[in-house]
């Protein structure tokens, strides 16, 4: 089972990003514990980040392939129509997740608008929030694989 990891913009920054909202984690700390994680569940992740929105929604295009897309959409979370419905026009459950708890910060964080087209977020829990993310894209995939819900 192949999962796709979309990080969106100004996450290649983490560690020295707002170190006191996001941590001093990379995003290759990240990832490095992510690949780990996956060796664990016994799948393969894809991981990739961009700042850019129409990179971000060719890559939920063509994710043909993968059983579930985990994605921190980061700021274009509260902003993007075309990375919405990009996930809304593939047939792949998504994870929405959040290094913040998007709820207990500014008021323009609080509306999300992938959230109605994702399968399910998670947000607040630093680094943790892409492992919890990662085994709830398994999680659902597999489900769907067996046709259970
Ligand atoms: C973020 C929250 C967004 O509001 C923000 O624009 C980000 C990161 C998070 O992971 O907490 O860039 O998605």
């Amino acid at each position: 089972m192949k999962i796709l990891i979309i990080n969106g913009p100004n996450l290649n920054l983490l560690g020295t990003r707002e170190a006191d909202i996001y941590g001093t984690k990379t995003l290759d700390d990240i990832s490095a514990s992510l690949r780990s994680l996956a060796g664990e569940l016994d799948v393969e992740v894809d991981i990739r980040q961009s700042n850019h929105e129409g990179e971000i929604v060719d890559m939920i295009q063509n994710a043909r392939g993968y059983a579930a897309i985990v994605i921190n959409p980061a700021a274009y979370t509260h902003t993007s129509v075309a990375i919405r419905d990009a996930i809304a026009a593939v047939n792949i459950p998504a994870i929405e997740v959040h290094l913040s708890n998007i709820y207990r910060r500014e008021e323009f964080r609080h509306k999300s608008l992938i959230a109605p087209v994702a399968h399910g977020q998670i947000s607040g829990f630093g680094p943790d929030s892409y492992g919890l993310g990662l085994r709830a894209a398994v999680s659902v995939a597999t489900h769907a694989e067996k046709g259970t819900s």
